[in-house]
């Protein structure tokens, strides 16, 4: 018996096991109610009272021998994806999904860059507004439409809170706290209660620029906005201004592109008479100026603003606007290259 012992103890020390499996198979060979040392345990009660002894301490070694051994093969194989052999070092790594800056980001970005080259610096002002900051200051008469309940979300009724409907309303907030020069680019996000469609949503983004000094005159914002589109759609690109009204500019215009698409020859996008309007602008109307405590005879200024998915959309060619608010990193995605 003490032969046969020494025997498996030889045997278990060599013990090597590639996979699972094969380690189960080993642990039922020796360790199960079957296996080889139960069989000798049972024998033992045939040994000899004299021998009892000294076998029953060499078959205790076994059995703890053979439990540390499967213990220890067992440890091997769960290591053995990280153990060292199996690393290679020198494998590039898994391409690692990263997220991309989204189009209107992109884009605002970039009109924030060209006016940050004529000396504007950002200015923000918060979303929800007040009628004064939105509307009165800005010379909208009291029975003007845009305060109507249809284009206007009101926060509290009564309360004169409300979402800004446009940008305009940081002019206000800076004029009342900054004397010129002022030369300000406001970026943001504005709110009008529209029906959700291809060409409409409830909130949009628009950017909004202010130069009010001594002697600003609407050649210089017409110089600004010839600069800003040859920056934009490249140097190729013509704009032509039209009269236009808003409550706030005195006059006002609203300024066109070539058609960035045909280079002004006409196609479906421009409707066929190869210019597409991106913008609203316009000298300050001194009310306006006086309303922040501003001397419209010392002072003269020029502002404008236009919505920054129109300008991705001229960029991109989104077709439908309510891409940039659903998320969709198949949509998203494709601006990669553009971060
Ligand atoms: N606030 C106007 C709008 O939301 C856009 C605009 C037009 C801004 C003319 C201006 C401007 O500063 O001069 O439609």
């Amino acid at each position: 018996m003490i032969n046969k012992i020494e025997a498996l103890l030889k045997e278990i020390e060599a013990l090597k096991a590639q996979s699972s499996e094969e380690l189960e198979a080993l642990r039922i060979k020796y360790l199960s109610k079957k296996g080889e040392i139960s069989t000798l345990m049972n024998d033992f009660r045939e040994v000899a009272a004299e021998q009892k002894r000294e076998i029953g301490q060499k078959l205790n070694v076994l059995k703890t021998q053979a439990q540390d051994k499967i213990n220890e093969l067992k440890e091997k194989l769960d290591n053995s994806s990280a153990s060292e052999e199996t690393i290679d070092l020198t494998r590039t790594a898994y391409p690692y999904p990263i997220g991309t800056r989204h189009p209107l980001s992109i884009v605002k970005k970039e009109i924030c860059a060209i006016f940050a080259k004529l000396g504007f610096s950002i200015a923000e002002g918060p979303e929800i507004e007040d009628d004064w900051h939105v509307f009165s200051s800005l010379n909208f008469a009291a029975d003007h439409p845009a305060r109507d309940m249809q284009d206007t979300f009101f926060v509290m009724h009564g309360a004169d809170i409300l979402l800004r409907t446009h940008t305009s309303s940081v002019q206000t907030r800076v004029m009342e706290k900054t004397q010129p020069p002022i030369r300000i680019i406001c970026p943001g996000r504005v709110y009008r209660n529209e029906a959700i469609s291809y060409r409409a949503h409830c909130f949009f983004h628009q950017v909004e620029a202010l130069y009010i000094d001594r002697n600003v005159s609407f050649a210089d914002l017409k110089q600004t906005l010839l600069f800003f589109a040859k920056e934009m759609f490249g140097a190729e690109t013509k704009i032509r201004l039209r009269p236009s009204f808003f409550p706030f500019t005195e006059p006002s215009a609203e300024m066109d592109i070539s058609c960035n698409l045909c280079g002004g020859k006409g196609c479906p996008f421009c409707k066929y008479t190869g210019w597409v309007e991106i913008l609203g602008c316009g000298m300050v109307d001194p009310n306006v100026l006086r309303n922040c405590s501003i001397d419209p005879e010392i002072y003269t200024g020029y502002a404008l603003g236009m919505g920054i998915e129109r300008i991705t959309n001229l960029k991109y060619q989104v077709k439908d606007l309510r891409m940039f608010s659903e998320n969709d990193v198949r949509f998203l995605r494709q601006f990669e290259a553009a971060t």
